[in-house]
């Protein structure tokens, strides 16, 4: 059998990562290390369905293109290789580095049937080959469920940082290091105002407050079930972080989704990124739900990464008065955005009507909305086909101003019948600034990422339409500007 190995297939993503054959989910061991940026992620190199879990990889020059090379860390017996990170040893406080080659260091999760423990690997040669350290496992605690070490240099206490998850007990616990090899026990994060049965894939990032020179810990955690629209999503929280363990700002019970979507799980962000001005965070993210994760009806690939997302933080004032997250699409993206059509005005069907007849020239594109949040609901409906009987599809991203959500309707935007969780309507909370609402939207073959009012809430959620359908149309009365512009694909 020969299988189709372009990027050509059905429901495949233009211009967000996907492997070209076999299963993937969470991203691991996001790391910038000479010109390049490594992402590596949870793989299965014989089938379509999670198992045999092994280090895929691909590395990218812009963070945008992709290149996919043969897998990094494959399975080992009975031990599967489970999420976790990267760090460049920039110092060889590891020992491994060789003739002045500085080592990248990969810590993971060593999977077996009833025990879970972590495990280091090395690579001299940028990622291409690893070899396992012979002393693994580093930390085991004869646990069950015990997985997805996050590790980082902690600059000011000068050693290595790990937080790693008792996923069951909703525990996180920080180790701290020298060398890779030996860690100790320094401190333990747990909240009891976690909706989530487990916590998966942490991860612990500083990230700059807008306008100042503050810069504050975000906490992020994959929560198994429970998330904001029904199955896995995500939580953070903020505050700091003392070399040991994180201190919660948040206030109790104030839950904080990092988006509102549907497929959003295990997202993380990138090590030893170049320093550029005060940029924020990178993380990239696994973009479903472990509701129906192995059901998505795509073949010979199964699963696909968000877009990158630089992360930075708001002080919003009293009488909000915290720290809230702010997530924008990362600026490289910008060169895949072609051709331009703009609209500004208050007649809408005059609007769809010079659309219906410049007609898309792409079926993946980005649209830039601006609306007047005091009038009836407004929106977008795309990938839009009109068919007898009710038949067609369409996927709705809306405002409606009487409860202040915007959301995404994919009930009906396409093949939603492979689970029942798949189908339905998923609302983020909004309020209107200065009586607007702004709306950037990412249109891929099988996936929407809304960001309203420049990242304050975010929704990401697969589709999967019938067709390749260009068919678009605006609804409502309070639509003032329209952007839109083609989105390149990134596979040659
Ligand atoms: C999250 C997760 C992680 C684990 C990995 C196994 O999706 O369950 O906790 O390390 O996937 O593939």
């Amino acid at each position: 059998i020969t299988v189709d190995t372009t990027y050509k297939q059905p429901y495949r993503p233009q211009y967000h990562f996907s492997s070209r054959t076999n299963w993937i989910n969470d991203p691991n061991g996001l790391v910038y290390y000479d010109g390049e940026y490594h992402l590596f992620y949870q793989h299965n190199p014989f089938g379509n369905q999670w198992g045999h879990m092994t280090w895929g990889h691909a590395i990218s020059r812009d963070l945008v293109h992709w290149q996919e090379l043969p897998p990094a860390i494959p399975e080992e017996g009975a031990t599967m290789i489970y999420s976790g990170s990267c760090v460049i040893d920039k110092t060889n406080t590891s020992g491994f580095g060789q003739d002045g080659r500085v080592p990248m260091v990969a810590i993971y999760t060593g999977a077996r049937q009833d025990n879970q423990s972590q495990h280091i690997a090395y690579s001299l040669d940028k990622g291409r080959t690893w070899i396992k350290y012979a002393r693994n496992p580093i930390i085991d605690l004869k646990r069950k469920d015990f997985r997805d070490p996050k590790v980082f240099w902690h600059e000011p206490s000068q050693h290595w940082v790990m937080i790693v998850l008792l996923p069951t007990d909703k525990k996180a616990l920080f180790y701290k290091s020298s060398n890779l090899k030996e860690w100790t026990k320094a401190g333990e994060f747990t909240a009891n105002d976690s909706p989530a049965s487990i916590w998966e894939c942490p991860d612990l990032v500083e990230v700059p407050v807008d306008g100042t020179m503050e810069r504050k810990w975000v906490l992020m955690l994959s929560m198994g079930n429970n998330g904001p629209a029904g199955g896995s999503g995500m939580q953070y929280y903020v505050g700091q972080f003392n070399g040991s363990t994180f201190i919660n700002e948040s206030k109790p019970g104030e839950l904080r989704y990092v988006d509102w979507g549907k497929d959003y799980y295990a997202a993380i962000t990138f090590n030893n990124l170049p320093r550029r001005g005060n940029r924020g965070a990178i993380s990239i993210g696994w973009m479903n739900n472990l509701q129906y994760a192995n059901d998505v009806p795509t073949t010979p690939f199964r699963g696909a990464m968000t877009l990158p997302r630089e992360l930075r933080l708001v002080k919003v004032p009293a009488p909000v008065n915290r720290y809230e997250l702010r997530q924008q699409p990362i600026q490289e993206l910008k060169p895949l955005l072609g051709p331009t059509f703009q609209w500004t005005g208050t007649d809408v069907a005059q609007l769809n009507q010079s659309l219906a007849s410049n007609s898309l020239s792409s079926d993946t594109y980005w649209l830039q909305l601006e609306l007047e949040a005091a009038k009836t609901g407004v929106g977008v409906r795309v990938k839009k086909e009109e068919a007898a009987q009710g038949k067609g599809e369409e996927t709705v991203i809306g405002y409606d101003p009487a409860s202040q959500q915007l959301y995404v309707d994919r009930s009906r935007s396409g093949h939603v019948g492979f689970k029942k969780e798949f189908p339905g309507r998923f609302t983020a909370p909004l309020k209107p600034q200065n009586g607007r609402i702004s709306l950037q939207i990412w249109v891929d073959r099988s996936s929407i990422e809304v960001f309203g009012n420049n990242g304050e809430v975010t929704l990401t959620n697969q589709i999967f339409p019938k067709s390749d359908s260009r068919g678009i149309e605006f609804f409502g009365e309070g639509l003032r500007s329209v952007l839109i512009r083609s989105v390149e694909p990134i596979w040659k």
